[in-house]
């Protein structure tokens, strides 16, 4: 039994402003009303005062399987037991072997060996330190500029941060730019007026291969790409597009690093989405988040043989990839993916997953008859719904309404939580939901986005 403890609101809010938050606006330090989450079971959290909310994001794209499984809460428990911890360096523990053998056996071929991290920031900044190292061993120094895209999320560690494409995260952060090249945004959404789909798509795979070719080939080390964007707001590029740029890649030996930290695990009914979803075969894959569904922080930089065979024979002995974590391998951690992994497999989430996540796209798409919907996307069980006041594809950064604050606060009152970024509503559920449930959460998001709708038009911003 879990302890049945009080909770007051006002007296955790108070120590929480002494918690500097992800993003936090320093100068309103102090003055935030966070609600605080103290539950969660299934699809849904607890807060504070009691309050029950269906969670749309499943925490921040990760708790795939559920809150509050029991199974998982004792592996982690046994394994903290058994071991809590032993150096990754020249000694390793059961769990993290048992882990890079599964991971070996459930990624596509040829992703046989992996390197463990302590969540996405640090799984990408691994893979582009390594696509590094990689050149260097290989006698090619100079070719080390990496390639990422506008409206992408990597991370929050340096290189991770400077390859992320979202404008207003850059504006008081320093980030590395003289290696590090953004292409535009591949988001059919935005694409100029009268532009089809395909020439859409031809012109953004163009993109890459122009600037690899500006730059030369011989000083591209990499192109990294989340499979969707989703941070940047479920941005689904059109159909060809990933195998396009994996093609241009292969063409110019410049890595693929597929950036599964969201897609992964299951959120488009598949443990990695690169192959069974937009089929590619990548060089590299990053993944955390679901890998535990958030019970343990961890992450994985997959690397393909291919990739790692390159790198053998006498020639570059003594090449060492100095690179790792304290908690790489972190044993409690792999034991609560281990767990994870199981429960995946034998409640059968990822054939769930594919079934229900066609119903929540279909039942998504039924909010576009509300007028200040602009754009309803996703696939799979992430999906965005982006609100344009004026209908006609403005900027979202540009927009001052904070529709999607708006959003986020009604449905909230209502009882689901969304993400709100700009004028979007960002949904990504557990993968456990059911189609009732997923009927609940549409319900409550169309009052939520009615009523911010009757908001902006009774404070006069719009007047549809
Ligand atoms: C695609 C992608 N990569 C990397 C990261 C960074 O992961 P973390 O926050 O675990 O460091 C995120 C986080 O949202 C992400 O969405």
């Amino acid at each position: 039994m879990i302890p049945n403890i009080e909770f007051d609101t006002k007296d955790l809010r108070a120590k929480d402003n002494r918690w500097i938050h992800p993003w936090e606006e320093i100068a309103r330090l102090g003055e935030q009303k966070r609600t605080v989450i103290t539950h969660g079971e299934g699809v849904y959290v607890t807060d504070s005062d009691g309050n029950r909310l269906l969670d749309g994001p499943a925490g921040m794209w990760c708790v795939n399987i559920g809150h509050g499984r029991r199974e998982i809460a004792d592996a982690i428990a046994e394994q903290a037991l058994r071991l809590s911890f032993f150096s990754p360096w020249s000694l390793s523990n059961a769990p993290a072997a048992e882990l890079a053998d599964k991971l070996a056996s459930i990624a596509p071929d040829g992703f046989e060996h992996v390197f463990f991290t302590t969540g996405g920031s640090t799984a990408v900044d691994s893979a582009l330190r390594f696509a590094m190292f990689f050149n260097n061993v290989l006698g090619r120094p100079e070719k080390k500029h990496i390639l990422s895209r506008h409206d992408a999320y990597h991370g929050s560690t340096y290189l991770a941060a400077s390859c992320s494409g979202k404008a207003g995260d850059k504006k008081f952060m320093e980030m590395e730019n003289d290696f590090i090249h953004l292409l535009p945004s591949p988001n059919p959404f935005r694409r100029p007026e009268g532009m089809s789909i395909e020439d859409f798509c031809t012109a953004k795979i163009g993109d890459l291969e122009a600037k690899i070719l500006e730059l030369g080939p011989a000083r591209v080390a990499a192109f990294i790409a989340e499979p969707i964007l989703a941070s940047g707001g479920v941005i689904v590029p059109p159909e060809g597009y990933q195998a396009g740029c994996l093609e241009v890649c292969r063409r110019h030996d410049v890595l693929y690093i597929s950036d599964e930290v969201v897609t992964g695990f299951g959120r488009l009914g598949h443990f990695f989405a690169s192959k069974d979803v937009f089929g590619i075969d990548a060089d590299i894959i990053t993944c955390a988040k679901g890998l535990t569904s958030g019970y343990q922080p961890l992450g994985a930089t997959l690397i393909h043989d291919r990739v790692l065979s390159r790198l053998s024979g006498a020639e570059v002995e003594g090449a060492v990839f100095s690179s790792g974590f304290t908690y790489s391998g972190h044993p409690v951690a792999c034991a609560a993916a281990l767990k994870n992994i199981e429960i995946i497999e034998r409640e059968n989430l990822l054939e769930h997953a594919r079934e229900v996540g066609a119903y929540f796209q279909a039942r998504l798409r039924e909010l576009n008859d509300i007028p200040i919907v602009g754009d309803v996307r996703g696939l799979g069980l992430m999906a965005c719904v982006e609100c344009t006041l004026s209908n006609d594809g403005e900027d979202p950064s540009a927009l001052n309404a904070r529709i999607g604050d708006r959003i986020d606060a009604h449905c909230q009152e209502l009882g689901l939580l969304v993400r709100p970024m700009y004028n979007m509503s960002v949904m990504s559920p557990p993968l456990t939901i059911t189609r009732e449930q997923i009927d609940e959460m549409v319900d409550i998001l169309r009052r939520g986005i009615e009523r911010a709708m009757e908001d902006v038009r009774r404070e006069g911003i719009w007047n549809g």
